[in-house]
């Protein structure tokens, strides 16, 4: 599978560009009075993919996981930021707005923290709650809005942000759709930066497009300093950019749950007659592809990393001759741990796990016998109840004795336990469990968990005297929700 080790080293160009052409242009990150972290943005590592087949092509991973922000877009933030301030358009101490994915919002937020800026964003809802929680910590304002609407809605994130930001005194809306300090900074920096780093031999680069800017900038970079680069984009499944650079149809938006590329239309900033070729990516493949790179490669990237890997990997496999090749590992997978990286969660959203059995061992999420079950015994205090059930997220634990379940102990049975007297919480788990159990062969038919679950009940799967999981009613509503396909 490895590539033989004499394709790791970039090799020299048989056309090189002029070094004076890949100086990089950052911006005014390094002055004397801007604070050192934004020193920081720029110059990523670019690392060579070795344990995965890539056809006869050497393909690089270009780790923008490693600025500060966590993100590609850290360098469009301080790009856009500091055109403002030289165009008068944002004055010391003023307001910053945005719309945004979450990305840009980090890195908008990391440059209005170092610059002393007040920044408000407004976010869809589909975003990872870890991204969220970054920017309120950085101390940014955030308005959370509905992601399963499209332009023109009135609740649509970005026209939320537009109505903000004429409503707010001397608010700069930054608007990376169209803005065009977002395509320039990839133009003048993130461009030659990858050119220098490929020893200015570079045949195919992998991006995704949200705002179209780093395929616009970099594809205008290497028509001036590479014209051989081809631009190829990653596409979700469900986006309509895909179809308008393969066929020219634009076709009706679809969902996917890659965050950060993927588009319902074609914003102002995204050029895709610099597209020479487009794959549907699904989000499975995506996805999986991501978990991949990083059990095998050690690299941490995001759902879009993912999706671009994905469609590196076809690209290589399907060349006839040697090429160098080149994908942004756009984000950090940091921000997903609780969902691309969480086996529970792609199983709920049915991307793995899709051994069938035709019976009710496929509604559960975690079974005891692989060991993802949070359990307690029976002598465990409810203290300790307590903390796994906060720290598992859930509301019910089952009370195993060996591989029997004994008892159920839920939320209700703990507050009633110990609301009178917290000192209670030292008593053991018998204490307050219920050992009136719902047991459900894992044949039974689905509809005896509706009679289960209209008396508030939990359905404790068995295989025999084998325990095997717990089914709640958002397990079946998951179950059912699949079924839709
Ligand atoms: C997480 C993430 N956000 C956004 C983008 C899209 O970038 P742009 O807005 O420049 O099209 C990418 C793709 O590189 C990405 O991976």
């Amino acid at each position: 599978m490895a590539n033989s080790p004499s394709k790791s080293q970039p090799k020299a160009a048989a056309s090189k560009p002029k070094a004076a052409a890949l100086t990089n242009q950052r911006p005014d990150a390094e002055s004397e009075t801007t604070p050192a972290v934004l020193a920081l943005i720029g110059n990523t590592p670019l690392v060579r993919i070795s344990k995965f087949d890539t056809g006869p092509c050497t393909l690089f991973a270009k780790l923008e996981s490693q600025n500060p922000g966590g993100s590609i877009k850290d360098r469009i933030a301080l790009a856009m930021i500091e055109a403002a301030e030289r165009a008068g358009t944002l004055l010391p101490g003023g307001t910053i707005v945005e719309a945004t994915a979450g990305n840009t919002g980090l890195g908008l937020a990391l440059v209005a923290a170092a610059k002393g800026y007040r920044l408000i964003l407004v976010i869809p809802d589909k975003m990872a709650v870890e991204k969220i929680n970054h920017l309120r910590a950085l101390g940014a304002e955030t308005r959370i809005t509905r992601s399963d609407v499209g332009k023109g809605h009135p609740d649509y994130y970005q026209d939320i942000a537009e109505r903000l930001a004429k409503e707010t005194l001397g608010a700069l809306y930054v608007n990376q759709f169209a803005n065009p300090a977002n395509p320039q900074a990839h133009e003048d920096w993130t461009g030659p930066e990858i050119l220098r780093q490929m020893d200015g031999d570079l045949d195919a680069m992998i991006v995704g497009v949200g705002s179209g800017g780093t395929l616009t900038g970099l594809g205008r970079c290497f028509q001036k300093l590479s014209p051989k680069t081809k631009m190829i984009v990653a596409d979700p499944a469900g986006s309509v950019i895909r179809d308008i650079v393969e066929t020219g149809t634009h076709g009706e938006a679809g969902s996917w749950v890659v965050e950060g590329i993927g588009e319902d239309f074609v914003p102002p900033n995204c050029d895709l007659s610099l597209a020479h070729h487009a794959y549907t990516i699904s989000d499975a493949e995506g996805l999986t592809a991501g978990r991949e790179l990083l059990r095998h490669e050690g690299i941490l990237g995001g759902s879009s990393t993912g999706t671009m890997f994905a469609a590196a990997l076809r690209y290589c496999r399907t060349r006839a001759t040697a090429e160098r090749v080149v994908f942004l590992v756009a984000d950090t997978g940091n921000k997903y741990l609780s969902k691309m990286y969480n086996d529970a969660w792609m199983a709920d959203q049915g991307f793995i796990g899709a051994d069938r059995h035709g019976d009710l061992r496929d509604l559960l999420a975690r079974r005891y016998d692989r060991g993802q079950v949070v359990a307690v015994a029976p002598t465990d205090t409810l203290l300790t109840a307590f903390k796994r059930m906060r720290i598992a997220d859930v509301s019910q634990l089952p009370v195993m004795q060996g591989d029997h379940v004994v008892g159920l102990l839920d939320e209700s049975d703990l507050l009633l336990h110990v609301q009178e007297d917290p000192a209670r919480f030292r008593d053991a788990v018998t204490t307050a469990m219920t050992a009136r159990l719902e047991t459900v062969p894992m044949n039974a038919p689905l509809s005896v968990l509706s009679g289960i679950f209209d008396r508030n009940l939990v359905a404790l799967v068995v295989d025999g005297e084998r325990f095997l999981g717990l089914l709640t009613r958002v397990d079946l509503l998951n179950h059912l929700r699949r079924r839709l396909g």
